[in-house]
């Protein structure tokens, strides 16, 4: 299995180097051939050399390799966030990762934030739309810097993008013996738009009589997931609105930190990242949740059917969390690598969770 490792920035670059090492032992203990590229770009690079990435990246990206690991990028000198638009939403344009699956899941009900809940009231997919939205950068400035200034940024919705989004969630449902799919769209505000979403809902929910077509207007969505995450089973939802309810999916599971995620285009290459960002004020310190960016690279081995290495992993970081070898955000005393180190550990000393040679 050929993954490219990018690393990227800030905490990125740390949480990576545990989801390699996590990686790397159970490799090890179930004969899988792991070829393990790492790519440098990121702010660092970017600032050394003036490239982003380089000219034939997406083409390397896609034809090289069957999966990317990605840590995360950003990075304060770079305000434009220019390196991160090129190397984390070109890759997602370019490879044309339609779905941005992300997993809510505690892991024990000691991390809920929510009084009097737990691990079976935190339990659903969000099915995040990844390659259309506000995201495109269309738009533009006139007058830029006057009192004048005008600033468009366009939210684009293709009926291919919205029928193969949803389509999506209903098929995920299906396919894990899942009964409800909630879609939330801003439709009473954003009537054009979202329009496209409703339609589309509408006839493909009736494709599938045995699943229970919801609608939720965002801002309720927002708060039924604190005050009743459990009525959710698959939530489908635009790229910007995915990508703030996937920010309170990480609290519900105890921190940004445990979230895992991949951008995923289904049969080609895929990219795999935790969800929270390079947060600057936690790098270089050894202090960063590694969890999302190990359960991210256990997604990435489940998406390539790799099930029995993917749930290895799954049961290690599970294990970490009830015995409270976690960092510090999630009621633990270790640092990020001792974290990786015990999880290594852990698949290393032969808790094959199912794992067969
Ligand atoms: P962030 O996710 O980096 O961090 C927000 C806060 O969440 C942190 O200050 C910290 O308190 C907590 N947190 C996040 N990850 C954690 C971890 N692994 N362990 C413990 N606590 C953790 O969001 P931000 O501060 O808004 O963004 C920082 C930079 O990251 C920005 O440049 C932003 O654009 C970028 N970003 C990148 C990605 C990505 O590459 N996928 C995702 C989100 C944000
Ligand atoms: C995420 C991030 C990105 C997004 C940023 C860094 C552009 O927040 O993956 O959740 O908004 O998609
Ligand atoms: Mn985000």
């Amino acid at each position: 299995m050929r993954v490219a490792v990018i690393p990227g920035d800030g905490i990125g670059k740390e949480v990576t180097a545990e989801a390699v090492k996590v990686l790397k032992a159970v490799g090890v203990l179930s004969g899988l051939k792991l070829e393990l590229t790492p790519l440098p770009w990121g702010a660092d690079h970017y600032l050394a050399t003036g490239v982003t990435m380089p000219a034939d990246g997406y083409r390397m990206l896609r034809n090289d390799f069957d999966a990317i690991l990605l840590g995360a990028l950003g990075d304060p000198r770079i305000p434009d966030f220019r390196h991160a638009r090129d190397i984390l939403l070109g890759t997602r344009f370019e490879l044309d990762l339609y779905v941005n699956f992300r997993p809510v899941k505690l892991l024990d009900d000691r991390l809920c934030p929510l009084q009097g809940r737990g691990r079976g009231d935190v339990n659903f997919v969000v099915i995040r739309e990844n390659t259309e939205g506000v995201y495109v950068g269309v738009g533009g400035r006139f007058k830029a810097g006057t009192p004048d200034e005008i600033a468009v940024q366009e939210e684009i919705n293709t009926f291919k993008g919205v029928d193969r989004i949803i389509r999506h969630a209903f098929e995920y449902a299906k396919a894990h013996g899942l009964t409800k799919v909630c879609m939330s769209d801003k439709s009473n505000a954003m009537a054009q738009g979202h329009a496209l979403w409703q339609r589309v809902f509408a006839t493909v929910s009736a494709e599938y009589p045995d699943i229970q077509a919801t609608h939720m207007y965002i801002d309720a969505l927002a708060m039924f997931l604190v005050k009743d995450p459990g009525q959710f089973q698959v939530i489908v939802t635009n790229n910007l609105f995915g990508d703030i309810i996937t920010d309170i999916g990480g609290a519900l599971q105890g921190g940004l930190g445990m979230a895992a995620s991949g951008n995923i285009h289904p049969g080609r290459t895929s990219l795999f990242e935790p969800v929270h960002g390079s947060a600057p004020p936690l790098a270089g310190k050894n202090v960063a949740n590694p969890m999302g960016a190990i359960l991210s690279a256990a997604l990435m081995l489940e998406t390539l059917g790799r099930t029995s290495e993917a749930r290895a992993m799954e049961a290690a970081a599970e294990a970490a969390v009830h015995g409270g070898q976690t960092t510090v955000d999630v009621g633990g005393t270790l640092g990020t690598k001792e974290v990786g180190d015990w999880i290594a550990a852990r698949i290393g000393a032969g808790d094959r969770g199912g794992v067969t040679r």
